[in-house]
């Protein structure tokens, strides 16, 4: 197995770091080699070669089974609305050169984690759902868009193919199947077309799926939903646009951002990222919590290449880690001493060999 790791940029090197050693640990534990090599993406690419997902990168990821990723986004940038070439142009044009049509985002709560939600405990405990947000289409990529000529004024375009609506709704009940055989399709079918073709596109598949229960929810009310009853949701499928929106308001009913992973699938390879951010002003300081991107790594032995057990093993030792307090500050108990990055790394490796 090959791997292609891309770092990124502000705490992507640390906590990308974490998750390959863990991944290695678990690897030599069962016998598996493991080849990896790395790659340059985001403001690190820019300030390299002035690309942020160079040639260079495209065919390191083409050639690998896997990609493990960091995170990327620097504030140099953010507060520069003139500047050419994004960090984040780097991530859309991967997702759209590797095919990745597919970001799964499941939500899952950590019982002795449950009081660091912004909810009350009765309504986060037990929430399990995953999200399926369509990541090559919709706003981010339709064409055209830009300014009038005088540039008063803007537009984004919004579409969507019946083919790119039947793969992603598709994979959404093969999920669902696999899990508690609930799908909640998401859209704004009274407002706009995109999602009255969203609609009936999944009106035509569901019926293959005479086991799986559909509902179908406006935007807006699953907003509302999501905190109000997350355990409601199974598996959530949604356009683009929404899915960053609902995806986000997803990670922090757990309490805990730094737990999330995610991943990428479609075409060519898939790619396994936490789902925050690059967190610039914490960079180099070691205190990043590593967890997302570890159990990112523990979805891509399982999705990219089969290795339940193995995932399950690391699953094993991040649930230790927290009920042992080998936390990093963000997740740990007041008063007790914070873990650094490399120490809760440190640890997971331990747990896994000796397990
Ligand atoms: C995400 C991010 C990206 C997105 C940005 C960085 C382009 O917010 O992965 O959710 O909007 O898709
Ligand atoms: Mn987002």
């Amino acid at each position: 197995m090959k791997i292609a790791v891309l770092p990124g940029d502000g705490i992507g090197p640390e906590i990308t770091k974490v998750a390959l050693d863990v991944t290695i640990a678990v690897c030599k534990k069962y016998g598996h080699e493991l080849n990896y090599e790395y790659g340059i993406v985001g403001a690190d690419a820019i300030d390299k070669v002035g690309n942020p997902y160079p040639d260079e990168t495209h065919e390191l990821c083409m050639r690998s089974d896997a990609v493990l990723f960091g995170a990327i986004g620097h504030p140099r940038f953010d507060n520069d609305p003139t500047a050419k070439v994004r960090p984040e142009q780097g991530l859309l044009a991967m997702r759209k050169k590797l095919g990745l049509y597919a970001n799964l985002r499941p939500v899952t709560t950590f019982e002795s984690l449950v009081y660091k939600s912004p909810l009350r405990p009765d309504i986060v405990r037990g929430a399990d759902f995953m999200c399926v947000r369509e990541l090559t289409g919709g706003l981010y990529f339709g064409r055209p868009q830009g300014r009038s000529e005088d540039g008063n004024t803007a537009y984004d375009t919004c579409v969507y193919t019946r083919e790119e609506v039947t793969r992603i709704v598709t994979l959404a009940y093969e999920y669902a199947m696999k899990r508690r055989k609930k799908l909640t399709i998401v859209d704004k079918a009274n407002v706009l077309a995109t999602s009255r073709l969203w609609r009936e596109v999944s009106r035509e598949i569901a019926p293959a799926y005479p086991e799986v229960e559909t509902e179908y929810m406006f935007v807006d009310n699953a907003a509302m939903r999501l905190i109000q009853w997350p355990t409601s949701f199974d598996v959530l499928v949604t356009e683009n646009m929404f899915g960053d929106i609902l995806t986000d308001e997803a990670s922090v009913i757990t309490g805990s951002m730094g737990l999330l992973p995610s991943a990428s699938i479609g075409t060519h390879t898939s790619v396994f990222e936490p789902i925050h951010g690059s967190w610039p002003e914490a960079a180099g300081q070691n205190i990043a919590n590593p967890l997302a991107t570890v159990l990112s790594a523990a979805m891509m032995l399982e999705y990219a290449f089969g290795l339940n057990e193995e995932a399950a093993l690391i699953r094993k030792a991040v649930d230790a880690s927290i009920d042992k307090n080998i936390r990093t500050q963000d997740i740990q108990v007041e008063g007790e001493k914070a873990y650094t990055t490399s120490q809760v790394g440190e640890w997971l490796v331990n747990f896994i060999l000796s397990a």
